[in-house]
């Protein structure tokens, strides 16, 4: 199964009775591993958790924390792109070269690499001097 059918699949799972925008992402580890997530709301917080930020969930639950490659899906007019919070949560997960594909249910896509979603992103260096 490709990352786009993982997500496509995953995608079909997700709780979102809030927005009623469904979300589903799928990511391959560096050690090999597929992992999914979908968007999962509530009514305190109808933003609810992101799809990524679930695939990435599930990739640290099975002891892995790098991605080689994620792909995102939504039924959106354009590639549906990662909201800020996901691009850094990405970012720590990701080297700045790793593609991340988003796309809609009817086939569209775009690859951008994590440098692109998050460029000067903040990260653990500059905290050097603490
Ligand atoms: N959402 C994601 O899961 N990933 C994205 O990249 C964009 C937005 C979800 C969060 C919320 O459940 C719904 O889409 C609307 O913001």
């Amino acid at each position: 199964m490709t990352l786009l059918e993982a997500a496509t699949a995953v995608r079909e799972n997700a709780y979102a009775p809030y927005s009623r925008f469904k979300v589903g992402a799928a990511l391959r580890s560096t050690g090999g591993g597929v992992h999914v997530g979908c968007n999962v709301e509530n009514v305190a917080y109808p933003e609810g958790t992101c799809a990524e930020a679930g695939a990435i969930a599930a990739m640290v639950a099975a002891g892995d924390t790098r991605i080689a490659e994620i792909v995102v899906i939504a039924d959106s007019p354009t590639p549906v792109t990662p909201c800020g919070g996901c691009r850094q949560k990405i970012a720590e997960f990701a080297d700045a070269a790793v593609k991340v594909t988003m796309c809609t249910v009817d086939g569209l896509a775009q690859t951008v690499t994590v440098a692109d979603l998050l460029p000067g992103a903040f990260d653990a260096a500059q905290m050097d001097r603490a």
